[in-house]
């Protein structure tokens, strides 16, 4: 059994799909077990569970005969502090636990210089399970094809817009979409030998911002809609961690392959894909 921390999310629903369709049985944590998304997950065949990340004891009897825990926080609808907080209970409950497997769903690039609040908070999260002997795999996607289309993430603004001015549109950008990190997770708990210890970036195709807008062009017909905002509005929005992380990815110097992606999961969609199943179901 798989507990999932985040499991109504964008990411915990796609690993929730995936283990169950797999074979494992899970258990999905929400804070509200009688919500719209905890219901579709109930009907899948996941077994919910109530807990609070903040309260470490609600994630005891959680992570009861788990043999594995799939952990990820969204420091975007908490604060980076929490984010931290959250992701250090997780640990001490699952370390309590003596769960096998710990899968974590990270970002960036796995140091501690890039003075990226929600990345820096991803490296000392990990540093804490190492320190507690847990078995962790990092996983550390770099964006999810959903930057372009969720309204959650305010593409016109964001994608279209802020990030290409900031970081630069003809810079490469690794992607991914949300289901296949679903899939690679539900991978790496079946590869407990292999994927164990590891950190791993990942990218199923990589794409400039001007790539992402021409394919996009290609498969619709029509360009994506971009809406010009002030780099200080959107900041007094969201505040200023991506402004920060567009602005270090438009000199920095990091790998970014697809084959690690590719090898844990050799259909994993490439943008143009992706683009062409998601604006299908939209039309
Ligand atoms: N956007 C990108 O391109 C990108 C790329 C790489 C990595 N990331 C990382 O992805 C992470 C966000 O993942 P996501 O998009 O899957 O997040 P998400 O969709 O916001 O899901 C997070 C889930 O956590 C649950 N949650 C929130 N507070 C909780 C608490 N106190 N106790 C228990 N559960 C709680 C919520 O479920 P309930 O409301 O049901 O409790 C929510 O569904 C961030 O850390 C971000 O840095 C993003």
């Amino acid at each position: 059994m798989v507990a999932v921390v985040g499991a109504t999310g964008r990411q915990g629903s796609a690993v929730v799909r995936h283990l169950l369709a797999e074979g494992w049985r899970v258990r999905a944590l929400t804070r509200d077990p009688t919500s719209a998304a905890s219901r579709v997950l109930r009907d899948r065949g996941a077994e919910i569970h109530r807990v609070d990340t903040d309260d470490v004891h609600s994630l005891r009897p959680a992570f009861e005969g788990a043999y594995g825990v799939f952990n990820v926080q969204n420091p975007m609808t908490s604060s980076i502090e929490a984010e931290v907080r959250q992701g250090r209970n997780v640990a001490d409950a699952a370390a309590e636990a003596a769960v096998c497997h710990v899968v974590y769903g990270a970002a960036g690039v796995g140091t501690m210089e890039t003075g990226i609040g929600s990345w820096d908070s991803k490296v000392t999260v990990a540093e804490h399970y190492r320190t507690l002997g847990l078995r962790l795999t990092v996983l550390r996607p770099m964006a999810f094809m959903e930057l372009m289309t969720d309204k959650g993430y305010y593409p016109a603004v964001s994608v279209w817009h802020v990030m290409p001015k900031l970081m630069g549109s003809s810079r490469p950008v690794g992607w991914l979409c949300t289901d296949d990190l679903g899939a690679v997770v539900a991978r790496v708990f079946a590869d407990p030998q292999r994927w164990g210890g590891a950190a791993l970036s990942l990218a199923a195709d990589v794409q400039s911002i001007d790539q992402c807008r021409a394919i996009w062009h290609e498969v619709r017909g029509r360009a994506p809609r971009g809406f010009p905002m002030p780099v200080w509005l959107f900041e007094r929005f969201v505040g200023a961690d991506l402004t920060t992380m567009w602005r270090w990815l438009r000199n920095a110097q990091f790998d970014i392959s697809t084959e690690t992606t590719l090898e844990i999961r050799p259909g994993a969609l490439t943008v143009r894909d992706w683009l062409a199943r998601t604006l299908d179901a939209s039309s």
